[in-house]
């Protein structure tokens, strides 16, 4: 509970700290050039705009640029053609993008391309400058139980920051942003499953600063909901915490202010949540600019440096390589971590375990990789039904009736039996010619099984898993 008496940092550890920050900042925070150029384009396409939008359809410029959130570097501009909410929903996004389509000057290196998301929008990009800017129709509302489409709700988001946060905790959302993503957890793309923008400015809000966000962080007991509009929060086993954690299902519920019955926090996973909180523990032990930039490395020589790794470890590294389709790269993701899941498991059961089993897509190519150990049991351990489930217990003794020996697992019966499979390659072999394993947009032909070698696009895919993987 907000109420509760947080034990806090030694005075000089803060200090220490905010005098940390402080140098910081000047690195991550754009400059005020960067600023200036943000706000004069943003300012350039809702003129365009307006000239052409019609009266009844407003021009919001929102997200990062329009809060000064933004990390350096990434002043990405977001505008919203917000229609009236008569209009029909297929009608709105029809005339949106046309809308849009109208202010590219195509001739004077400026292009765009139409981007999918629940619905389509409009990416401008002004080539001179490096710039993007995202057009998006949605409908204007004035409260989120009006919301017709899931973007409906930025223009909400976009009050609530502007209203609640001063100008030193937006320099603690950039400070949060910069931290998240020097260890590969900002942003709610199903690659880093971490902590999206808004998150980060919610957990600002509620904390207060970006040094009292990791002390709680490093302190959290989850599961935990975090009620951003009246800064409270909830403790398992509190009766509102068990509701919560029943009605989202997640370790950590972040609830919208704008919205309460949205979870800002839904695609964070365990495993982003986890690193968080440890690396906010050793930033507070230990601050300094190399554990808040985390660790760095090279891909070069990626092929070279994993074969070292995989000689020390004594494994096989097998790799699955292939083009990628031209599609969002959120899907390729969840649909190569699916595979990569079905695969594990059915190593698993055939006695090949996988230590690591590592993912990357990137510059058109995918990888999907097991780490195995080099030497396995010449046996397999199959486990049955319980003695007492009489029926299941007869079926499967039959179907195991060649196997090496019986033993008992409780009163569960348990064979051991030859394996069916000679090593992994076989298994992964054998699996990829079931058609119902694979994912629609990854295709067996194109596909190819690498051991221990590869070329270098995919150890260096390979490489870059591992070390994300295995660093903080
Ligand atoms: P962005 O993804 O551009 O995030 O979405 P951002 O807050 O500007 O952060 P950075 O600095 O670019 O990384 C713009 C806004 O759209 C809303 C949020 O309000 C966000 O701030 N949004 C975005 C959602 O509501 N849901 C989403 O899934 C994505
Ligand atoms: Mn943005």
């Amino acid at each position: 509970m907000a109420s509760e008496k947080k034990p806090l940092i030694p005075a000089h550890k803060r200090a220490e700290l905010e005098a940390l920050l402080g140098r910081i900042l000047k690195d991550v925070k754009p400059t005020e050039a960067e600023m200036g150029l943000a706000t004069r384009y943003a300012n350039e396409v809702m003129l365009r705009l307006k000239k052409v939008v019609p009266g009844n359809v407003e021009i919001l410029s929102v997200g990062s640029v329009a809060r000064g959130t933004q990390l350096r570097g990434s002043s990405d501009i977001d505008i919203f053609l917000l229609f009236p909410k008569g209009t029909a929903e297929d009608k709105m996004e029809k005339k949106g993008l046309a809308l849009a389509k109208k202010i590219v000057k195509k001739g004077k290196r400026e292009s765009y391309q139409i981007k999918y998301a629940e619905h389509p929008y409009l990416m401008l990009t002004f080539e001179d400058v490096g710039l993007k800017a995202d057009i998006v129709p949605a409908f204007k509302i004035k409260d989120a139980s009006e919301r017709i489409t899931a973007v409906d709700r930025t223009q909400l988001h976009n009050v609530f920051v502007n209203d609640n946060l001063s100008r030193g905790q937006k320099d603690d959302v950039i400070l949060l942003k910069a931290f998240l993503k020097a260890h590969g957890i900002y942003g709610a793309g199903a690659k880093i499953e971490g902590f999206s923008g808004y998150l980060c400015e919610l957990l600002i809000h509620h904390y207060g600063s970006f040094i009292d966000a990791l002390i709680g962080m490093s302190m959290l007991k989850p599961p935990v909901t975090i009620l951003p509009s009246s800064r409270k929060e909830y403790r398992y086993p509190s009766k509102e915490s068990i509701e919560f954690m029943k009605k989202f299902d997640k370790k950590l519920v972040v609830i919208d202010p704008t919205d309460s019955n949205r979870n800002v926090a839904a695609v964070v996973s365990d495993e982003s949540l986890a690193r968080f909180a440890i690396t906010s523990r050793i930033l507070l032990k230990n601050p300094s600019s190399g554990v808040f930039y985390g660790p760095s490395y090279s891909d070069v020589y990626s092929e070279r440096k994993l074969s070292r790794i995989r000689k020390e470890l004594d494994l096989n590294i097998y790799v699955l390589h292939f083009r990628t389709p031209d599609i969002a790269e959120d899907i390729i993701w969840q649909q190569i971590r699916r595979l990569g899941s079905s695969l594990s498991g059915i190593l698993r059961k055939s006695g090949f375990h996988p230590v690591l089993v590592l993912e990357n897509v990137g510059n058109g190519e995918a990888i999907l990789s097991f780490f195995i150990s080099r030497s396995y049991a010449s046996y397999l351990v199959v486990e049955g039904p319980s003695v007492f489930m009489e029926e299941s217990a007869e079926r499967f003794m039959q179907a195991h009736s060649k196997s090496l020996g019986m033993l008992f697992n409780s009163d569960r019966i348990t064979f051991l039996e030859e394996p069916r499979f000679n090593g992994p390659r076989e298994v992964i072999q054998a699996s990829l010619l079931d058609k119902h394993l694979l994912p629609s947009y990854i295709k067996k032909e194109h596909m190819k099984l690498h051991i221990n070698t590869m070329p270098e696009s995919a150890a260096k895919l390979l490489y870059d898993a591992f070390m994300r993987k295995t660093s903080l």
